[in-house]
C-alpha cells in the first residue's frame, strides 16, 4: 500500500512537473491550441505516425510531413496520455525520411508526404516547389529547434541527438540554395524563407560549434537587415500569410539566439517594427489588413486562414480575427490552421515584444489615417515601391507604385500579388473587395480619401486594367452588369484615359468564363483603352457609401 501510494505520488509528481514545464499559454493561445489540436487529433493516423494529408483539393489517402511536425509540437505541449510517445514517433519518422544524398539539390530536405516516390527517379523528376519543396527545410528545421529548446526534457537522448543531426544536414542542404540558380529563388527579399534559413543556420552553427554555419547565418542576417532597415519593412510586404511566417522565424531568433548572432541581436526590434506597420494597416472593423499585399492567398481574411490571423488570435482572441462563426475547416486555406499549435507555443514569448499600442490598434480601429512607406524586393523591384494606404472605419484603399522586371511581383504570380486593394464593410457586416489584378510591370498609383488613381507608365493601347470584384452577399443582387449593382459601395470612374465602360465577366465556382483565384469566385471587371489611343493608360475612381 505504502509503496503503491508512493508510486502514485511520484508518478503524479512527475506528471505535474512535466505539465509545469510545458509553455505557459495565455487563455487565447490555449483556446487556439485546443481548437487546432481537437481537429488534428481527428486526422492523426497513429499507426503511421503521421497526420493525414489535409490540403485542397483533399488528397485520397496519403499522409503529410510538415503538418505532422507542427502537430508533434502540440502533442509535446499538451503532454497527456501517450502524446509524447506519438510526438517521438512523428519526429523520428520525419527525420528518417530526410534526404541523405549530399550531391542532390534537395539534400537534407524532408518529404512533402511520406508515400511520395523517391525524388530524382525517372518517374519522379526533381521539380522545385513541386516534387520537393526547398522551404520544407526551413519550416521543419525551425520547428525542430523549437521542439529541442522547449521539450528536450521529454525526449529520449537519442531523439535529441537525431534532431541535431537532422539540423546539421538540413543546414548544409539549405546552403545549396542560391537565388537564380537551378530554379531556386531564395534571395534576401524572399523574406519568410530567407529568415527561416538565417535562423536555422545561426542556431545550428552555435549548437554544433560550427563557425562556418554561424558565419553563414550572420551573413544572411546582415543581407536581410540591409533591406529591412531601408524603411522598417519586410521586402515581402503586407502578406497576411507570409508576414506571419517571418514573425515566426524572428520569434525563434529573439527567444533562443544570443546577441552574439546578428539575427539574435536584431530580431526583437524587427518584430516590433513589423507590428508597428502591420497594426497601422489592420482594420479591426473589417478584420483585414488593408492592402497592398505582395503575396496573399485570398481577398478577404474572414474567408481564409492566414498565419497572421493565428498571431492575432493568440494576442487578442478569436473574436478579433474572424467575423464568420463557421468551423475553421470550412474556410479556404484551412490547412494553415495546422500551424496553430506551434504559433501558440511561441506566442507567450512573442507577446512580450508586442507593444500596448499595437494590441490597442489590433483590438479597436484607431480612426481614419494614412500609412505611407516603402518596400524593396530586388531583383524584381528596379527601385523601392512606394506604398500608400488610406484607412477609414468602413473603407480602406491601399496601393503601391512599382517598377519591376516581371509581372506579378517577386514571386511572379498575379494571383497573389495585389498592388491595389479596396475593401469595404457591407450592410450585412461582410467585406467587399475590389482589387487590381496585375498585368503590367510598372504602376504609378496614388490614394486620397475615397479615391484611387492608377497609371501604367509603360503601357500602351493594348493595356487593360482588370479588377477582381467580390460577389455580392446573399440577399443582394446576384448579377453585376455595372457598378450600380455592387452592394454597399458606390464605385465611380472619375477619370483616366481608358474607355470608362468596363467589360464584366464572372469567374465562378462552377461556371462563368474564367477561373476562380485561391478558391475565391469574383466578377472580372476589365477596362480597355480606346482603339489607337496614344495616351498613357490610366484610370481614377471615386468611392462613396
Ligand atoms: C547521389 O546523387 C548523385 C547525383 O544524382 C548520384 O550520381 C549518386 O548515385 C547518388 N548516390 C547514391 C548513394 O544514391
Ligand atoms: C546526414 O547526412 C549524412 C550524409 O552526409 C548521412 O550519412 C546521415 O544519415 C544523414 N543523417 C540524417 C539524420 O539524415
Ligand atoms: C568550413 O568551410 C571551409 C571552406 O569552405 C571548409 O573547408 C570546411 O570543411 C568547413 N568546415 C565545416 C565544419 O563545415
Ligand atoms: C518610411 O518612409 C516614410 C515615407 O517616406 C517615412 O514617413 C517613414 O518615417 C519611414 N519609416 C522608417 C521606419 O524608415
Ligand atoms: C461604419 O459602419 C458601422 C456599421 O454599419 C456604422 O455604425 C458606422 O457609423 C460606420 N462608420 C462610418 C464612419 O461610416
Ligand atoms: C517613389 O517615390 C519617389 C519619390 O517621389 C520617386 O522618385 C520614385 O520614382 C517612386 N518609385 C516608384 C516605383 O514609383
Ligand atoms: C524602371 O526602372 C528602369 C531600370 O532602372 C528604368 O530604366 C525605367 O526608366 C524605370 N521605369 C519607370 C516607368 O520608372
Ligand atoms: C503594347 O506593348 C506590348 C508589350 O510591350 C506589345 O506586345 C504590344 O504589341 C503593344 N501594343 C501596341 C498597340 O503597341
Ligand atoms: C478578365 O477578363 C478579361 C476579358 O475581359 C480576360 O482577358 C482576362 O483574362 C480575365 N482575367 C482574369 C484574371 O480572369
Amino acid at each position: 500500500m505504502v509503496s503503491h501510494d508512493l508510486l502514485r505520488v511520484l508518478t503524479f509528481g512527475l506528471l505535474a512537473v512535466g505539465r509545469v514545464r510545458s509553455v505557459q499559454l495565455s487563455n487565447y493561445a490555449q483556446q487556439m491550441s485546443n481548437e487546432a489540436m481537437g481537429f488534428l487529433d481527428q486526422i492523426y493516423d497513429c499507426d503511421a505516425g503521421y497526420l493525414n494529408y489535409f490540403y485542397y483539393p483533399l488528397a485520397a489517402g496519403p499522409h503529410e510531413t510538415r503538418s505532422s511536425v507542427w502537430y508533434a509540437t502540440g502533442l509535446l505541449q499538451r503532454n497527456r496520455g501517450n502524446d509524447v510517445e506519438e510526438a517521438v514517433k512523428i519526429i523520428t519518422n520525419v527525420i528518417h525520411g530526410q534526404e541523405k544524398n549530399t550531391s542532390v539539390q534537395w539534400y537534407g530536405d524532408y518529404t512533402v508526404y511520406p508515400e511520395q516516390p523517391t525524388v530524382g527517379t525517372a518517374a519522379y523528376p526533381p521539380v522545385i516547389y513541386n516534387s520537393w519543396d526547398p522551404n520544407w527545410r526551413g519550416f521543419i528545421g525551425t520547428n525542430l529547434i523549437v521542439i529541442y529548446e522547449e521539450f528536450s526534457h521529454l525526449l529520449p537522448a537519442n531523439v535529441q541527438e537525431l534532431i541535431l543531426e537532422s539540423l546539421h544536414n538540413n543546414t548544409i542542404g539549405d546552403s545549396y540554395r542560391v537565388g537564380g540558380i537551378d530554379g531556386d529563388n531564395l534571395r534576401p527579399a524572399y523574406s519568410n524563407a530567407w529568415l527561416m534559413r538565417t535562423v536555422a543556420t545561426s542556431w545550428t552553427g552555435l549548437k554544433l560549434k560550427n563557425s562556418n554555419m554561424t558565419q553563414a547565418g550572420n551573413a544572411d542576417a546582415t543581407q536581410f537587415l540591409d533591406l529591412f532597415n531601408l524603411n522598417g519593412t519586410l521586402s515581402e510586404f503586407g502578406g497576411p500569410t507570409y508576414a506571419g511566417v517571418s514573425l515566426y522565424a524572428l520569434t525563434i531568433a529573439a527567444k533562443y539566439l544570443p546577441a552574439s548572432t546578428v539575427i539574435g541581436q536584431h530580431a526583437a526590434r524587427v518584430i516590433q517594427e513589423i507590428w508597428d506597420y502591420e497594426s497601422s494597416l489592420w482594420n479591426a472593423n473589417l478584420r483585414n489588413f488593408a492592402g497592398p499585399w505582395d503575396r496573399s492567398y485570398g481577398y478577404d481574411m474572414n474567408k481564409y486562414v492566414a498565419i497572421m490571423s493565428e498571431w492575432i488570435w493568440a494576442l487578442i482572441g478569436k473574436d478579433g480575427v474572424w467575423k464568420q462563426k463557421s468551423p475553421i475547416y470550412t474556410m479556404t486555406h484551412a490547412d494553415d490552421f495546422e500551424y496553430a499549435p506551434l504559433i501558440a507555443v511561441l506566442s507567450t514569448f512573442h507577446k512580450t515584444l508586442v507593444s500596448k499600442a499595437t494590441i490597442q490598434k489590433l483590438t479597436t480601429f484607431a480612426g481614419e489615417h494614412t500609412y505611407t512607406g516603402h518596400a524593396y524586393a530586388p531583383p524584381a523591384d528596379y527601385e523601392p515601391r512606394n506604398i500608400s494606404t488610406w484607412l477609414s472605419a468602413n473603407l480602406t484603399i491601399g496601393t503601391d507604385s512599382f517598377n519591376q522586371s516581371v509581372v506579378g511581383g517577386y514571386s511572379e504570380d498575379s494571383t497573389s500579388f495585389s498592388p491595389s486593394v479596396v475593401q469595404w464593410l457591407r450592410p450585412d457586416g461582410s467585406v467587399g473587395y475590389f482589387n487590381l489584378y496585375p498585368t503590367e510591370t510598372a504602376l504609378k498609383a496614388s490614394v486620397t480619401p475615397y479615391a484611387l488613381n492608377l497609371e501604367y507608365p509603360l503601357g500602351n493601347s493594348s493595356s487593360t486594367f482588370t479588377f477582381v470584384l467580390a460577389s455580392n452577399p446573399l440577399g443582394a443582387a446576384r448579377d453585376i452588369s455595372s457598378f450600380g449593382d455592387v452592394d454597399g459601395l458606390t464605385i465611380a470612374v472619375s477619370g483616366g484615359s481608358v474607355n470608362p465602360v468596363p467589360e464584366i465577366s464572372f469567374c465562378g465556382l462552377v461556371g462563368g468564363s474564367c477561373n476562380i483565384i485561391h478558391e475565391f469566385e469574383f466578377w472580372n471587371v476589365t477596362f480597355s483603352m480606346p482603339a489607337d489611343s496614344t495616351e498613357i493608360p490610366s484610370i481614377s475612381f471615386k468611392f462613396a457609401f
